[in-house]
């Protein structure tokens, strides 16, 4: 068997997967997410290592001796990980929904000679997410951990060098750096250099399907996974997750529900991304390319809303034995569509797209006497629904050939049949889930780990093995409701812009 071990916001998790294309076992282990500052928020990388461990430590017992031939890997994109001389950390890793660096994006924008000077070369711009600005923050701010770092890595960079020591990334994590030739696959040197950062911290850049190196002894001690297992490139989870639903050639779109919500689609040859409007990323089969745009908020924003109704929901889910994202839907699922009018903006940490605001804030409108706690649920539900709609809408206005007839939906949001039910309604399209949808990024580390150990030849060879799991139809009554109310949305965030910042 194969394993993918994604290294996500709300947790790690572990997948192991047969040579014959069955999901054997999955493990999830949660950590906690710092937020010092508004709008800064910040992991501890020994955190996501401890919940790899402790995640192996349940999962290899399960495999019953299986051999594993390769270990792949997912993760939260974009987040910087400092290494110093001795490859310790050297403070907390900032992540991807982290807003601090709106200064240091535009200073890279102007030494890049603007917008198009910019996408000329990495053909993204540099968004507040992204790792540049990052690390421009951290030489600008905290110029002492900015000259002891001798080493940038991305969050599961991190865990493939506790496992085995290489220091590397691949294409697809390298894009979203921001300061990645995309179209070359390489490392956009001169822009490092032209905005005063030292080219020699960045690590060595693989194919996602590739090797890049063995487990440890250390490691193998440490988590049972035996010495000299091949460890691979692997993947961005935005990326990767949309791999896992067989979207490698361009056509139909994927919506992933993580914390953030990314709606993308493979393409098999580089397009110039248009002002730079969305993510125009490395795929993980060599040469490939992959177009995203990404809602910071969406079942974050559900477990935000979880989170923010304390104890006693998890109480009542522990007695129950159900979850409490289950419990909320079923209190979502007695309200009417529509929520009565409420309305929900789920800017809960910013906005990257549809809208690129960082100051964004999310918001409850429309509120009555009569609403009750299902139809703030249920709004939260609908909201983030109205943001991937956004988004998608933004996409289909590219010129990209997308086959618009349906969507497969992914990601752990994508267990829950009302929110399927929803996204059918407010897009007016059948919602597809696949096998191995609700595994998230795992599910494409493991396939694509599972090329790397030679089980299939290319990640074309894996998309037979991805069987429709559901098919869930609109609703035709509630499709003009949420038309409607989806016209309200979009203009409730014009309207509110001025008081955000
Ligand atoms: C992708 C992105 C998010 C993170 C979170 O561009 O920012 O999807 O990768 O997992």
């Amino acid at each position: 068997c194969v394993l993918g071990l994604d290294i996500g916001t709300s947790g790690c998790k572990i997948l192991a997967f047969s040579d014959t294309g069955e999901i054997l076992q999955s493990v999830v282990e949660e950590y906690p997410c710092f937020t010092p500052r508004e709008g800064w928020s910040e992991q501890n990388p020994e955190d996501w290592w401890n919940g790899v461990q402790a995640g192996l430590k349940k999962m290899i017992p399960m495999l019953g001796g299986k051999t594993i031939s390769a270990v792949g890997f997912s993760g939260q994109m974009h987040g910087m990980v400092a290494l110093d001389e001795h490859l310790q950390v050297v403070r907390r890793a900032i992540l991807w929904n982290d807003q601090r660096t709106g200064k240091q994006c535009d200073e890279i924008t102007e030494m890049a000679g603007g917008i198009d000077g910019l996408l000329s070369v990495t053909n993204n711009r540099m968004l507040t997410g992204y790792t540049g600005g990052k690390i421009l923050w951290m030489k600008e701010n905290e110029p002492e951990n900015y000259s002891k770092t001798k080493v940038i890595m991305n969050p599961k960079d991190y865990i493939r060098f506790k496992l085995s020591g290489a220091i590397a990334t691949d294409v697809s994590d390298a894009s979203g750096t921001g300061l990645f030739n995309v179209k070359e696959r390489r490392w956009a040197t001169e822009l490092i250099r032209k905005i005063g950062l030292n080219p020699d911290i960045f690590p060595k850049v693989v194919e996602s399907t590739d090797a890049a190196g063995n487990v440890s002894r250390e490691a193998a001690a440490l988590t049972g996974i035996p010495e000299g297992t091949v460890v691979a490139g692997g993947g961005g989870d935005a990326v990767i997750s949309t791999t896992g639903l067989g979207l490698i050639k361009p056509g139909r779109i994927g919506i992933t529900l993580g914390t953030s919500g990314v709606a993308a689609m493979g393409l098999s040859a580089f397009l110039p991304n248009p002002n730079g409007m969305l993510q125009v990323f490395c795929g993980n089969a060599p040469g490939s390319y992959s177009a995203m745009g990404v809602t910071l908020s969406a079942a974050g924003a559900y477990q935000w809303f979880r989170n923010a109704l304390g104890d006693y929901e998890m109480e009542k889910a522990k007695q129950s034995g159900k979850s409490a994202f289950r419990l909320l839907d079923e209190e979502a699922a007695a309200v009417p569509p529509g929520s009565d009018g409420l309305i929900f903006l789920p800017y809960l940490t910013g906005e990257r797209a549809p809208i690129n605001d960082p100051n964004a804030k999310g918001a409850f409108l429309g509120l009555t006497a009569r609403h009750s706690k299902g139809h703030f649920a249920r709004a939260v539900l609908e909201g983030v629904a109205f943001s991937l709609k956004q988004v998608y809408d933004l996409m289909m206005s590219g010129n990209m050939d997308i086959i618009s007839d349906e969507i497969v939906l992914a990601g752990g949001g994508a267990n829950s049949p009302l929110w399927r039910q929803i996204f059918a309604d407010v897009f007016n399209l059948p919602v597809r889930t696949v096998y191995g949808s609700a595994e998230g990024g795992s599910f494409g580390a493991a396939l694509a780990a599972g090329v790397t150990a030679g089980i299939w030849k290319n990640l074309e060879e894996t998309v037979p093995l991805i069987k429709q799991e559901s098919k869930t139809l609109p609703i035709p009554q509630n499709v003009p409701l949420y038309q409607e109310q989806y016209q309200k949305y979009i203009q409730f965030y014009g309207a509110l812009k001025w008081s955000f910042s």
